[in-house]
């Protein structure tokens, strides 16, 4: 495959962040002392502009621009190139004053007061249009400018409004969405129910928290209005970027796996996904490997929203945050390997939030390139500047991609109708987690699953794996069904196919809409257990079981849905069961498919919990309780041997990706231990230390290497 260069004046990989030189235009000091610095942390770009609206526009149509030139013309003399923001993540106190529509209206129908940030109307016509004025002059000023390289457009996008124009907005939303019909939408949303019926579309409120939130298809459809709603304002800002400039790439910074916004629907609209990553590093529930692997998760989420192009993480913190419960500093040497770690999973760049701590205000304390102290010698510079070398060092490998056989589903769709339901245990839906859990299994067999919406193109893909998908989109069916027919491994779990995309049951049984074929099975109850309550699975396949005794006291660690921790059962001199079953157990009727293991327990002991339908080459697989992930590794290995995928289980800790291009290769290592490793099975040349790789990769304590074949 091609390399995809994202900015070829760069030559490699971005190094940068956010830069606020508007707070410290009277300290031209502190501006020039700013790009000396830079230079010598391998900087390389910077992202300005974010919040410089007051400074930009300080009174309505009283533009300056001059300071924003001098900034980016410095930083192109000196070899640095600039992402360059749109300012509507946060509005100057002016505009509030003499447009009150632009601030938002909260769920109880209040209007927010002037402050804050990324608290904006969507919908308002006068902001959007304040926004297109700036948009407009900002691209005429600089999109010609050999240093700008991209658009950042505003600011972590997030929020509902409960205005008027949001109000008409969403009506006119619905009334395109059902033909003008309304009773195509009191049939969707069954408002029969409770004598909710509507007789026109103006009779129609968002979910505010005193009026209707008892219609299910209401709630999810003000929910896919908002990311519409939100992606349009995005699609306006971009639109008159690109209408000036339309070799500028755009991209608006996302938020790892953020509940607010359908990100699969706003990344079509970007030239390049970005996100922003801020891990809980050192914290006191889980490993710093369980830390690391979830935000291989995020990567990898992001990476798949764009298959094809490398992502940016356009934020991360260089040395601690101030928001977290507990902001702890990221101890020596895990900054390298958190950048690292984003490469490795497919990012072009490493970008911080700050450059430069802000003297005042709210994120003064937050971590940052350059701290109060002013200087070069700090631990945090030292690292960010070590990184820089890094960077340059592995530069070859910008542009190159992750590819991979295997794909978790996940819809942010069936995610918020699991929310919303009312059913099962409210506090134990946990579908976010339990997507990762597994997702870290895959990866601790060495396999970087993609992680894609459920009608998306799966023939790149061998392995599928899709926990909890209770709706089913209107392709979703049909995909997994071709997927199987043409040999794929497939993996389903409890809760699969009971709703379809307007969360109507399906009739005749789940799941629905032809799976049930596609499965064998039927599930007819599920039963929601209560915390302490536990079952069991035995496994009736004899190779399924004997792998699974085989590894030892998998069960102790990391792959627990139970919330708790696992007894281990390896050393029990009676084992009950092969697979611990916690919180939900479905009750199927098998109709042609195999059964690998029943329920050990409880009025359905003996009925089947793991089944499998073979379709020529191709195997759906159903597991039809939650267990803990690790449990199952012994399924997934079968599903990876069956698609010639190979595993390879690296010390726990230890972190391999690989990118490629047409002609080259990148394996990444991490190790996320305060050991020194030996990874086996290793070879090539470390373009990080320079070193000969023969068998046997030695990495300290928490050390990185970068592996190309000889
Ligand atoms: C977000 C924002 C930044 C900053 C950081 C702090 O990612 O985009 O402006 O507030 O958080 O962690
Ligand atoms: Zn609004």
């Amino acid at each position: 495959m091609e390399k995809k260069i994202l900015f070829p004046q760069v030559g490699g990989f971005v190094h940068g962040g956010d830069y606020n030189p508007e707070q410290w235009l009277d300290r031209p000091d502190i501006l020039e002392e700013d790009v000396r610095l830079m230079k010598k942390a391998g900087i390389n770009s910077m992202s300005v502009g974010i919040f410089s609206w007051s400074v930009l526009e300080p009174a309505e149509g009283e533009f300056h621009f001059e300071w924003l030139e001098e900034i980016i013309d410095r930083l192109y003399e000196n070899g640095i190139y600039t992402v360059l923001a749109t300012p509507s993540g946060a509005r100057p106190a002016w505009l509030d004053e003499k447009y009150p529509e632009a601030r938002r209206v909260n769920r109880m129908g209040m209007r927010e007061h002037h402050g804050g940030r990324h608290n904006h109307c969507m919908s308002s016509p006068v902001y959007r249009e304040k926004v297109a004025v700036m948009d407009r002059k900002l691209a005429e000023k600089f999109g010609s400018h050999p240093g700008v390289i991209m658009y950042h457009i505003s600011n972590e996008f997030s929020g509902e409004c409960y205005c008027d124009h949001c109000v008409k907005r969403f009506r006119g939303y619905l009334a395109e969405k059902y033909d003008h019909d309304i009773e195509k939408l009191n049939h969707a949303w069954w408002t029969t129910f409770w004598s909710h019926r509507y007789n026109n579309f103006e009779q129609i409120e968002p979910p505010f928290v005193h009026g209707e939130t008892s219609v299910m298809g209401l709630n999810l459809e003000w929910k896919r209005f908002t990311t519409w709603n939100t992606n349009d304002f995005m699609k306006a800002e971009a639109a008159v970027l690109h209408s000036v400039t339309p070799h500028i790439p755009v991209t608006a910074n996302l938020m790892r796996m953020f509940g607010g916004l359908d990100y699969r629907k706003m990344a079509p609209d970007m030239d390049v996904v970005s996100w922003d990553n801020y891990p809980t590093f050192h914290n006191d529930w889980e490993t710093l490997a369980d830390t690391a692997y979830e935000t291989a998760f995020q990567h990898a989420l992001m990476r798949s929203l764009k298959r094809g192009v490398p992502f940016m993480m356009m934020e991360s913190a260089p040395g601690l945050v101030n928001w977290q419960k507990v902001n702890k500093v990221k101890r020596p040497g895990i900054h390298r390997l958190a950048c690292l770690q984003a490469v490795a999973c497919g990012s072009d760049s490493v970008q911080y939030f700050q450059w430069r701590k802000g003297r005042g205000s709210y994120e003064q304390f937050h971590g940052a390139v350059v701290d109060h102290m002013g200087t070069d010698d700090t631990r945090i510079f030292k690292e960010v500047a070590e990184v820089g070398e890094l960077l340059k060092r592995i530069a070859p490998a910008a542009g190159t991609l992750v590819k991979t056989k295997a794909a978790m589903l996940f819809d942010w769709d069936n995610r918020w109708a699991i929310e919303d339901m009312k059913a099962l245990g409210q506090e134990t839906k946990k579908y976010e987690e339990t997507c990762i859990n597994i997702w870290k299994e895959f990866f601790r067999l060495g396999v970087d699953m993609d992680i894609v919406g459920s009608d998306e193109d799966l023939s790149p893909y061998d392995v599928v794996v899709a926990p909890m998908l209770y709706m089913l989109q209107p392709g979703t069916a049909a995909n997994l069904r071709a997927f199987v027919e043409r040999g794929g491994q497939l993996l389903a779990t409890y809760l699969l196919g009971y709703v379809d995309s307007e969360q109507l049951c399906y009739l005749g049984g789940f799941p629905g809409d032809g799976l049930k074929e596609l499965f064998g099975i039927v599930s007819e109850e599920i039963d929601s257990l209560y915390p302490a309550d536990r079952n069991g699975i035995i496994l009736t396949d004899d190779a399924l079981r004997a792998a699974g005794s085989a590894i030892s006291c998998g069960n102790s660690r990391g792959g627990s849905l139970a919330g708790g921790t696992t007894e281990c059962c390896g050393g029990q001199a009676e084992k009950k069961a092969d697979w611990e079953v916690a919180e939900y157990a479905e009750i199927l009727r098998v109709q042609d498919a195999q059964v690998l293991g029943t329920y050990a327990d409880d009025f359905y002991q003996g009925s089947a919990a793991v089944t499998c339908k073979s379709h020529g080459k191709g195997n759906a697989y159903y597991v039809a309780a939650r267990t803990g992930a690790a449990d199952m590794r012994p399924l997934f290995e079968r599903m990876l041997a069956d698609a010639g995928i190979s595993v390879r289980r690296l010390p726990e800790g230890v972190e391999c990706h690989v990118r490629s291009g047409e002609e080259d290769r990148y394996e990444f290592y991490l190790n996320w231990t305060k050991e020194a490793v030996s990874v086996p099975g290793v070879e090539g040349r470390d373009i990080v230390s320079g070193a000969q790789i023969t068998d046997r990769l030695e990495l300290p304590a928490y050390g990185v290497a970068v592996v190309c074949p000889l």
